[in-house]
């Protein structure tokens, strides 16, 4: 046994036996901190500093970090000693989470099958959806982030995530996001079982479609016998505002993925929400009880911690509290920033937001951004990140599929005056990128360090 006397210290064994990867680029970036608590919209570090978390660890953190009464649930849930993974139990607690979701989802979607991730999430919604329909084609959006299992990163075109890891499924098909016409043409051979998309492209860069898009979609999909399938493992749980973002459009879907915001970011869960008539099709007899189901399915600390978090987000009223708040902070942004030549759009819903930043158009800017953008398009994007997380102790990210979106989603129960904190910082970090050199230079090194390594 290896005493804690000579135990190396937790990020050595990280680095020596996780990914040592993630620590070296952590540390290049300056975010390697080590978190302490995490409280709300905050996080406490061992080193006394408190960071604003504006990321909500990509939608995960909806109800605010580690809320009390979804932890009060959650020891509840373990004194009871109750069933748990006995694998041979009707969950009773599925049943209550199951008819919630349905529905707060309404429509025709009346039965769920729960998972632990957005992935299997989507893997669970590409088998349903081709034995519901006998066709094995799939489509997708360009843009679009559904998850890095085989299934799920088949409709994924962006190579980056895909390279090295062929063959994925065959059949898959890309069309552009928001486009009718590339929708019908694919549709019309009636090869494809499903159309799987985010309602709003989160990794994309937070491209929100034009109001028309998704009933006439709906409307397209219906009359080629292509179900549609809803991706709202970021979207939904009120992140932007309704309880389905989908819901802004009074959409009927087939099928909806939610993961993340789930369970109050504490346990793993997922759900996929059908059709009665998609049930029968997967589940139709008795032979096909378990025809598709997995270990830690319907467990009972991510049923118990998914009621919880659907009851504060409901009692807190934290989706219209989202919109406004998202209201307030996209008009703050945007009296701040808009005038900025390297701002170029501040969009999205609800406190689902993005930043989008272009090429400079005068010379002295376009020089530095040009050489970043040749040692790799996502430098300056990183940097914005590493400036305000060191500088001023804000949390954010890119988009992973579009590097020059800063994703703004902080958690529901942002206050007003940690909204005026975010603007008051990333507003000091544009000016620098337009005024300073330093920003440049600084950036620059970090850059080659990048390279080096
Ligand atoms: C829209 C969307 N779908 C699916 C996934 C995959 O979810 P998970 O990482 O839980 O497998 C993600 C993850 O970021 C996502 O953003």
């Amino acid at each position: 046994m290896v005493t804690s006397a000579i135990a190396p210290t937790l990020d050595v064994s990280y680095s020596e036996h996780v990914n040592p990867q993630w620590v070296r680029l952590l540390d290049l970036l300056e975010m390697n901190v080590r978190y302490e608590r995490c409280l709300g919209t905050e996080l406490f570090t061992d080193d006394g500093r408190r960071i604003l978390d504006f990321l909500s660890g990509y939608c995960v953190h909806n109800a605010g970090h580690n809320h009390p009464a979804i932890i009060a649930a959650l020891h509840e849930e373990l004194e009871s000693r109750g069933p748990a993974m006995i694998q041979t139990h009707v969950a009773e607690r599925a049943g209550e989470l199951g008819r919630k979701l349905c529905q707060l989802a309404g429509g025709r979607l009346s039965k769920v099958f729960f998972g632990s991730s957005g992935s299997e999430g989507v893997e669970a919604a590409i088998k349903f959806s081709r034995a519901h329909t006998g066709r094995a084609g799939l489509l997708y959006a360009n843009g679009a982030f559904h998850g890095l299992t085989c299934g799920a990163l088949s409709l994924m075109g962006d190579s980056f995530w895909r390279e090295g890891f062929g063959p994925l499924l065959p059949e898959t098909e890309a069309i552009p996001f928001d486009d009718l016409n590339a929708l019908e043409q694919k549709l019309a051979s009636k090869r494809f079982a499903a159309y799987i998309v985010e309602p709003i492209q989160s990794e994309a860069g937070i491209r929100v479609p034009s109001p028309e898009y998704f009933q006439k979609a709906q409307a397209l999909c219906r009359r080629y016998g292509t179900l549609l399938v809803l991706d709202e493992v970021q979207t939904g749980m009120y992140r932007t505002g309704p309880f389905l973002a989908s819901q802004r459009w009074n959409l009927d879907p087939d099928m909806v993925i939610m993961a993340k915001a789930m369970s109050g970011g504490l346990v793993p869960v997922s759900a996929v929400l059908m059709t009665e008539a998609i049930y029968h099709s997967v589940y139709g007899s008795l032979r096909r009880a378990i025809i598709h189901t997995s270990t830690f399915s319907e467990n009972s600390l991510a049923m118990r911690a998914a009621l919880a978090t659907l009851e504060v987000l409901q009692d807190e009223n934290l989706g219209p509290r989202g919109i406004e708040s998202g209201a307030k902070l996209r008009s703050k942004l945007q009296d701040a920033l808009g005038g900025y030549e390297m701002i170029k759009a501040i969009r999205g819903e609800g406190l689902l937001l993005g930043i989008e930043f272009r090429s400079p158009s005068s010379l002295r800017l376009r020089v530095p951004f040009e050489a970043f953008m040749h040692i790799h398009p996502a430098m300056f994007g990183q940097i914005v990140v590493m400036r305000l997380f060191r500088d001023s102790g804000i949390l954010t990210q890119i988009c992973g599929n579009n590097f020059m979106v800063l994703k703004v989603a902080p958690p529901l129960v942002v206050t007003d005056g940690q909204i005026d904190e975010f603007v008051a910082a990333i507003t000091a970090v544009v000016e620098l990128a337009h005024s300073s050199t330093s920003f440049w230079t600084e950036a620059l090194g970090l850059a080659r360090r990048a390279v080096g390594i």
